[in-house]
């Protein structure tokens, strides 16, 4: 019997196995700034679900809740500045009024705002898509975070496990976006304004 139910499980294991290799999702390009807009929402149909599951998977909040917020471009895109990853945000309700508007003087976002940040990595090599980093920006109360305009930044890996880095790794970046209040913004052609 014990030996029946190891073999059981080790089939079971196997067979998971053999799934997730059949699920890989198929990225058929030499550069991921080539895949067009039919390409990146085949690739975002078949990875969407795994890739919330795998963020979720120690229980991040952020990770847990992002989905049912607000989301900000019609579908992920290349930016290039997160390592040439399809990018995709989510801002929660306290956020989602004010960064819609995507305005680009004098921002301020609201003490509690959080933005969540989708990637997708695309293997040339492989050619196949694969569940990137969720990226997190959290705004604090004024004067919480004076070296980094009151943001905090973290990040979720793909193993549901926090990421580690200095705050001065990312703010060093989106400070050029100081008059947006650090937003850097979705590129335009996939805005979705309110
Ligand atoms: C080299 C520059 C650069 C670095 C470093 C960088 N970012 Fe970004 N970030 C951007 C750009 C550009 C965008 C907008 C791109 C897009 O969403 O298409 C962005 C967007 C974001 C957003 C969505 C909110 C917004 O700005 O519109 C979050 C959240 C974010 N980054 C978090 C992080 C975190 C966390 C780190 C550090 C681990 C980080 N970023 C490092 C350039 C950078």
């Amino acid at each position: 019997m014990k030996h029946y139910l190891a073999a059981a499980t080790l089939a079971l294991g196997v067979m998971a196995g053999q799934q997730a290799a059949a699920q890989a999702c198929a990225a058929n390009v030499e550069d991921p700034f080539d895949l067009d807009e039919a390409a990146i929402t085949e690739i975002y149909a078949c990875i969407s679900d795994r890739m919330a599951e795998a963020y979720a998977k120690e229980g991040d909040e952020v990770a847990a809740a992002y989905r049912n917020w607000t989301v900000t471009a019609t579908r992920p895109a290349v930016q290039g500045a997160h390592g040439s990853r399809l990018l995709l945000t989510f801002a929660n309700d306290i956020a989602a009024e004010q960064y819609l508007k995507f305005a680009e003087e004098g921002v301020t976002m609201p003490a509690g705002s959080v933005l969540a940040k989708e990637s997708i990595t695309i293997s040339t090599k492989k050619k196949e898509a694969a569940v990137g980093p969720l990226f997190i920006m959290t705004k604090g109360e004024a004067g919480s975070a004076p070296d980094t305009g009151d943001w905090v930044y973290s990040a979720v890996q793909p193993n549901g496990k926090p990421m580690k880095f200095k705050q001065s790794f990312c703010h060093d970046c989106h400070v050029a976006w100081e008059a947006q209040d650090m937003m850097a913004y979705p590129v335009e052609e996939v805005r979705l304004s309110n």
